[in-house]
């Protein structure tokens, strides 16, 4: 079994299988990454317990928090973590190399502000985040699983939207953007028919990116190539 989830079985003791958002590819570490591995996670990492975790002990102080999940190498969730150092971030990756990757960017750049797990989001809504303890939950460009018969996969469903929304505050913000349209579609239905949010869009659908969500490369690619991000929020209103 591996680290990134917990086993479960039934009353029998046989295991069960779960549908899950990822298929762990676990690619070897670069030489850096194990390196910030070893370095940074006694001081960045947070282990995977079904525990509520204190965020002011965490971060040693009281700060608005933003989760992302799903950070990929966290190139730009460094960013973030670097250009708002008055909020705490948390990070969740099931991908080891992009944990490494997000750690040795994160020691680069100086950020002290920026905590990270290794483990199915998932799990971790559920189990360690305290209920309206965020400011923003963050999901970009999560895996879009094309076909039809993979959309159960699909990270976004409306029991994933009742989760989110109960780690965050009242007036807290679950923000997403996909460059796939179709999941941009759906993740508009589910959401617009889920219990306690507002769209923040005025037109009720999409809303411009917010400056702080910064363009990847990858991103800034697809938009000279003519392909559209499409970024959505919603707010928590109950
Ligand atoms: C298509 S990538 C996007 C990565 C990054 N957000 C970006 O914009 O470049 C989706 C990422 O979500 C991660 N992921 C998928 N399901 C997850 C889960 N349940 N918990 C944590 N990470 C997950 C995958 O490992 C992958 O790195």
């Amino acid at each position: 079994m591996s680290d990134v989830t917990t086993a479960e079985f039934n009353e029998e003791g046989k295991y069960l299988r779960k549908v899950r958002s990822f298929v762990l590819r676990e690619g070897r570490l670069t030489k850096g990454q194990a390196a910030a591995m070893e370095q940074q996670w006694p001081l960045m990492g947070l282990d995977y317990s079904p525990e509520p975790i204190d965020l002011a002990q965490i971060f040693g102080r009281e700060a608005d928090t933003v989760l992302e999940i799903g950070f990929g190498m966290g190139a730009s969730l460094v960013e973030m973590a670097k250009a708002s150092p008055e909020l705490n971030f948390i990070g969740i990756e099931v991908h080891k190399p992009g944990v490494g990757a997000c750690l040795s960017d994160a020691a680069k750049a100086g950020v002290t502000n920026l905590r990270v797990f290794h483990h199915d989001a998932i799990e971790v809504l559920e189990n360690s985040i305290v209920a309206g303890s965020l400011a923003r939950v963050q999901l970009f460009f999560p895996d879009p699983w094309h076909k039809k018969r993979h959309h159960k996969r699909r990270i976004v469903q409306t029991e994933f939207a009742q989760q989110i929304r109960r780690t965050l505050k009242i007036g807290g913000v679950f923000h997403l953007a996909t460059d796939w349209e179709n999941y941009s579609e759906y993740m508009l239905e589910v959401l617009g028919a889920a219990e306690g949010y507002q769209n923040q869009s005025t037109t009720g659908d999409v809303v411009q990116r917010p400056e702080h969500r910064p363009l990847t490369k990858f991103e800034a690619r697809g938009h000279r190539l003519g392909h559209g991000v499409w970024d959505i929020m919603f707010e928590r209103i109950d």
